[in-house]
C-alpha cells in the first residue's frame, strides 16, 4: 500500500543509510527501504549483491558500520541476533542450519528457546511451572509440524531427510519462534519444481495465514515476480531499483545488472 506520496503508509521494517564493508569489500553502500507491514517484500540481485549481508545486519549476524535499521521504531543496530530474535524477528539461513542429530520436534523446541521462560534454574525451582510451559511450546511446535505437513516425520533425524524438507524444517525453526517478521535467505535454493510449489505455497501461506511480513531473498525470478508485493533490486552492494514487480522489471537499470536480462522474462 503506497500512500498518496508514494511513500509507505505502514512500515514495519526502516533501514536508512546501512552501509558494511569487510576490508576494502563495501558489501553493502548506503542502502535504505521500507518494508510494509503483512507484505511479502523481496530482495533479489546477482550474485555478491550484498542481499545475505542486508538480512545478516538486520537480523544481528553483522553490524552494519552505518545507518539505521529499526524495527516497528525500535533500534535493532547494536543488538545481539537473539535480542533481535526476542523482538520477534526471525530467519532462515542460505546454508541450511539445523541441528542434524535431532528430531524435527526437537529442532522446533530450539526454535522456540527464546519464547522459554525457564531458564535451567527456575526449572528446578519451579519444576512445575517450567513443566506447564513446556507442554505449551510443545503444543505449538506440533501446530506448525502440521502445519507444514511433516508430522509423520516428526521423530525423524533431521540430518536423514531430503534436501527440501530440510529446507521445510528450517522454515518451521523460524516459524516457532511466532516471528511478526520473517527473513528468508534462498529458502527455494537448490529445490526442484515441485519442492519449490511446495516452498511458495508455505510462504504464501505463513503471510496470509499469520499475518506474518516476509522479506524474501531469491533468484529465481517467476517465483518473486509472482508473490512479491514490492521488490529491491541490489547490485554490488548499491540500490538500484526499488518498487511493485511490474516496475522492477521494466527498470532498464535492473535489466543492465542482470547480464542475462532474459532471467527478468517469465
Ligand atoms: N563475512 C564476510 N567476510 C568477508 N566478506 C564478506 C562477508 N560476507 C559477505 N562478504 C562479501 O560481501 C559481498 C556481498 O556478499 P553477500 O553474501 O551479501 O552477497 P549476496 O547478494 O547474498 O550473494 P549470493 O546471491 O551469492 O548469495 C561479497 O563480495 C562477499 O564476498
Ligand atoms: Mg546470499
Amino acid at each position: 500500500m503506497l500512500d498518496s506520496s508514494g511513500g509507505i503508509s505502514d512500515p514495519i521494517l526502516t533501514v536508512d543509510k546501512v552501509a558494511k564493508s569487510f576490508g576494502g569489500v563495501q558489501a553493502v553502500r548506503e542502502v535504505s527501504l521500507q518494508v510494509e507491514r503483512g507484505s511479502i517484500f523481496s530482495i533479489i540481485g546477482p550474485n555478491g549483491a550484498g542481499k545475505t549481508s542486508l538480512v545478516n545486519m538486520i537480523s544481528g549476524f553483522y553490524k552494519a558500520d552505518q545507518g539505521s535499521i529499526k524495527f516497528d521504531g525500535t533500534e535493532l543496530i547494536g543488538r545481539k541476533p537473539n535480542g533481535i530474535a526476542e523482538l520477534g524477528i526471525a530467519r532462515t539461513f542460505q546454508n541450511i542450519a539445523l541441528f542434524r542429530g535431532l528430531t524435527v520436534l526437537d529442532n522446533l523446541m530450539l526454535g522456540r528457546h527464546v519464547r522459554m521462560k525457564s531458564s535451567v534454574l527456575s526449572c528446578f525451582m519451579y519444576w512445575g511451572a517450567a513443566q506447564k510451559e513446556e507442554i505449551h511450546h510443545r503444543k505449538r511446535a506440533e501446530e506448525i509440524i502440521d502445519f507444514l505437513r511433516i508430522s509423520d516425520l516428526r521423530r525423524a533425524n533431521t540430518g536423514e531427510l531430503a534436501y527440501g524438507l530440510q529446507k521445510r524444517v528450517e522454515l518451521g525453526r523460524a516459524l516457532a519462534l511466532d516471528p511478526t517478521l520473517l527473513l528468508l535467505d534462498e529458502p527455494m535454493a537448490g529445490m526442484n519444481q515441485e519442492e519449490k510449489e511446495d516452498m511458495v505455497r508455505y510462504v504464501l501461506d505463513v503471510n496470509a495465514e499469520f499475518g506474518t511480513t516476509i522479506v524474501l531473498i531469491e533468484h529465481d525470478m517467476g517465483v518473486v515476480m509472482d508473490i512479491s508485493d514490492h521488490i529491491v533490486v541490489l547490485d554490488q552492494g548499491e540500490k538500484i531499483s526499488d518498487g511493485t514487480p511490474e516496475q522492477v522489471k521494466a527498470d532498464p537499470a535492473v535489466i543492465r545488472a542482470y547480464l542475462g536480462a532474459s532471467h527478468l522474462q517469465e
